[in-house]
């Protein structure tokens, strides 16, 4: 092996030139990626694989035949870190048997645990965080000239906008955009806006082109990705951060003269665009911030029928203290403000939430005002968490995590219980009524059965016919589970 860095990099350059004229003579090396936690970290391991494809790398499903391994983190809640951390040490094993097999993590847990991983347990040679993934050759490079390699650098531009994503584990009919990154909001419980860095926006016309793309290669539904989807906003000069922020508001919330306001695109105008380029391609998207999201963005959903009547709305707790507490940006009333608003713009409207139970001081009252906000909405699904005290947020800094581990437990379980109630409910709702559904691929449970999702979301199986994934077909719903509508199309 060579260890002289430099040297090593002299060759690859030239074997890049020289492999212009035979592209076949690329020395595939295999990589093998694993993502955790959001749709986000999954959409950035597609850009993780499409930035290493251009330097001879291939993904591989089996770790065992890999040179390099990257799990892609999520650092969210403490249990996805301990999660990450086990997986990390069977990877060192396989090292052993492998001595050249480079191990890396990338994203969230990256600048948090860069000296533990790197130098304390060393368990991998390379660190990279999300804004550094053009960085990945130059990295792996460096370990192979024998050091480790670091970069978690976040910055206030990139948003991989010319990177076409390797679509990885893809049913070749869904896949994520992602429109944004990082964010601003500063909720007090989360450590995103310190693991992804400061929001900006990408360039509406680079993801209209990824769309298409994407509907030209036989895909038919797109969703639209990022931590806060309602302040997307992009103005030909470039990010909002370099205008001034009344400008930005008003902008956001459509308030501008007719003529200034056509200088920017919104959330509401972007989701418009992507929605002309084929009535077969369906367009989803999340996530959406109860502070943010404007009646704008509902109206153009109810213009096109092509967008899914389905909105994934964070409550995380009913009580206006709490969420003040939280630093959401809205009280219990402005969240069911905008709820009725969904209800009168977009009637049958799918809606799901993300709860955390426990948050530091959450009473039983509070936890109360949480069950009934529940009811009162009705959610089709939701994501139900027991807080986590993050390192570095205002929440570890200002308040005590004072709930105690047993009643957290037992709130969320109760809060999990309420919603198998209201979810049966609502499957029940759609027996005995035809819905539209896009077919996905074969179902989980059954080779003679296809499943796909209903606009608002829910999985839907039936009997698969001459029927193939891509098609729209409609199901008549002849019985459901609390989670599943079951039925014969029509
Ligand atoms: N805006 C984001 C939210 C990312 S985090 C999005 O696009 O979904 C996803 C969910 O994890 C949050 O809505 C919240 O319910 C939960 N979560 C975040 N930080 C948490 C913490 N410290 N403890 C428990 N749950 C948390
Ligand atoms: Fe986290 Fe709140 Fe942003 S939950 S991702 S800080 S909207």
């Amino acid at each position: 092996m060579l260890h002289e860095g430099n040297k090593v990099i002299d060759e690859k350059r030239q074997g890049e030139a020289l492999m212009l004229d035979t592209p076949t003579s690329k020395n595939h090396k295999k990589l093998f990626l694993e993502s955790y936690g959001c749709a986000m970290n999954f959409s950035d391991s597609e850009i993780v694989a499409s930035i290493l494809s251009g330097d001879g790398f291939e993904t591989t499903r089996d770790f065992n035949e890999a040179d390099v391994i990257f799990i892609n983190t999520c650092a969210i809640r403490d249990n996805a870190e301990q999660r990450v951390r086990a997986r990390l040490q069977d990877f060192k094993k396989l090292k052993k048997q492998h001595p050249s097999l480079i191990v890396g993590v990338l994203g969230c847990m990256a600048e948090r645990l860069k000296a533990k991983f790197l130098e304390e347990e060393k368990l991998v040679d390379i660190v990279a965080g999300p804004d550094a993934y053009r960085d990945l050759p130059n990295l792996i490079e460096k370990v192979e000239g024998g050091q480790k390699a670091v970069n978690v650098l976040l910055s206030r531009e990139e948003t991989y906008a010319d990177i076409s994503p390797v679509r990885l584990g893809s049913n070749g009919i869904s896949a994520f955009i992602s429109i944004m990154r990082g964010c601003d909001n500063m909720c007090s419980f989360c450590v995103v806006p310190f693991t992804r860095g400061r929001e900006r926006s990408r360039d509406p016309e680079s993801i209209l082109a990824e769309a298409r793309n994407l509907f030209d290669q036989g895909y038919r539904e797109v969703t639209l990705l990022g931590q806060n989807v309602d302040s997307y906003l992009w103005w030909g000069g470039g990010q909002k951060k370099d205008l001034d922020p009344a400008l930005v508001e008003d902008a956001l919330h459509h308030r501008l003269p007719a003529g200034e306001q056509e200088r920017f695109t919104t959330f509401a105008d972007l989701m418009d665009r992507v929605a002309q380029i084929h009535p077969d391609l369906r367009i989803r998207f999340s996530t959406s911030n109860p502070r943010d999201m404007t009646d704008a963005v509902l109206h153009v959903m109810a213009k096109h029928d092509n967008i899914c009547k389905y909105i994934h709305l964070p409550v995380q707790s009913g009580s206006s203290r709490i969420l003040e507490k939280m630093n959401r940006g809205y009280t219990r009333e402005d969240y069911v403000q905008r709820i009725e608003a969904i209800r009168r713009i977009l009637p049958g409207c799918g809606l799901s939430t993300d709860i955390i139970s426990g948050f530091c001081s959450e009473t039983e009252e509070d936890h109360h005002e949480t069950l009934r906000l529940m009811e009162w909405a009705g959610y089709d699904f939701s994501y139900m968490f027991k807080y986590s005290e993050r390192p570095g947020t205002a929440a570890e800094k200002k308040f005590e995590d004072d709930v105690p581990e047993e009643v957290k437990g037992r709130r969320l379980q109760e809060i999990v219980d309420l919603q198998q109630k209201l979810s049966a409910v609502k499957t029940r709702e759609a027996v005995g009524k035809t819905v539209r559904v896009l077919v996905e691929g074969p179902s989980r449970k059954s080779a003679e059965m296809l499943s796909g999702r209903n606009s608002q979301n829910t999985v839907v199986v039936f009997p698969k016919g001459n029927i193939r994934p891509g098609e729209y077909v409609d199901v008549y719903i002849e019985r459901c589970t609390v989670a599943t509508l079951i039925g014969v199309v029509v």
